[in-house]
């Protein structure tokens, strides 16, 4: 496992994208599965510099989405769709054909899993994904308790998911159900970026890291990738050794 550290919020951004291009111009052609949430909009946004400076080659990769709430689509606020294009993918101009995202209104969701599933399988598989860690250690929607087997999946959502989601939504409530990639796939992939910072991330980067892994934080199961490297900042980092668990 290897731990890096930014100083601040820019610089956690700047050695994630740093990461993450170095992987990028090592295997071009392969597919990334990134997170949305606020954890990696600074690493996005050094990605699309870089790019403009000629550093990396966005459009060279296969994306597929980590997630998607149930119930909306692109044209909500808040939704990972949504967010993932305005932040990520339209600034970076990758093309259409080179990005899979969950349907949230697909009418029949099990079969959008399955499609989705089998785009990933397309593709080879994940080569890198860039996961945030939520306050209760789900990555993407894979919960606290979630079947760690599962290769794509819908869930119901953890209380904390839906007390904190609200901050997508402008405070109003979230949706019960997401739709995820699952922890099958994503130890799949050939490399692991865990993704936290800010001092509330203290406890929960503790359990993932240092504690036994267990399905009770999703997080944790990655402990044994044997490509993983861990991004945080010095808030999270010092918080994490002053936190009780
Ligand atoms: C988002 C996602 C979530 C977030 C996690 C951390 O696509 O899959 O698992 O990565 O909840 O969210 P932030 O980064 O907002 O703290």
């Amino acid at each position: 496992m290897n731990i890096l550290i930014g100083q601040d919020f820019d610089e956690f951004s700047a050695v994630g994208a740093g990461r993450v291009a170095a992987f990028i111009r090592e295997n071009p052609g392969k597919l990334l599965c990134f997170a949305a949430g606020d954890t990696p909009l600074g690493i996005y946004q050094a990605l699309i510099a870089m790019q403009a400076r000629g550093e990396v080659d966005l459009n060279s990769m296969y994306y597929v989405g980590l997630d998607e709430w149930v119930g909306i689509g692109y044209e909500t606020k808040g939704s990972c769709a949504q967010v993932m294009q305005d932040t990520f993918y339209g600034p970076a101009g990758i093309e259409a054909g080179r990005i899979r995202v969950f349907n949230g209104l697909a009418s029949d969701l099990e079969k959008e899993c399955e499609d989705v599933n089998r785009w990933i399988a397309a593709r080879g598989g994940i080569a890198l994904t860039l996961l945030g860690i939520g306050m209760n250690g789900h990555i993407g929607f894979n919960e606290p308790f979630v079947d760690p087997e599962r290769e794509t999946l819908l869930v119901d959502l953890d209380e904390v998911t839906a007390e904190v989601g609200t901050k997508y939504f402008d405070g109003s409530s979230c949706p019960i159900k997401g739709i995820t990639v699952g922890v099958k796939r994503l130890k799949e992939a050939d490399q692991v970026i865990l993704a936290a910072c800010g001092e509330k991330k203290g406890g929960i980067l503790k359990q993932t890291l240092v504690e036994t892994p267990t399905i009770a934080v999703p997080s944790s199961l990655m402990q044994d990738h044997d490509q993983l490297t861990i991004i945080t900042d010095t808030d999270a980092f010092r918080a994490m050794w002053g936190a009780g668990v």
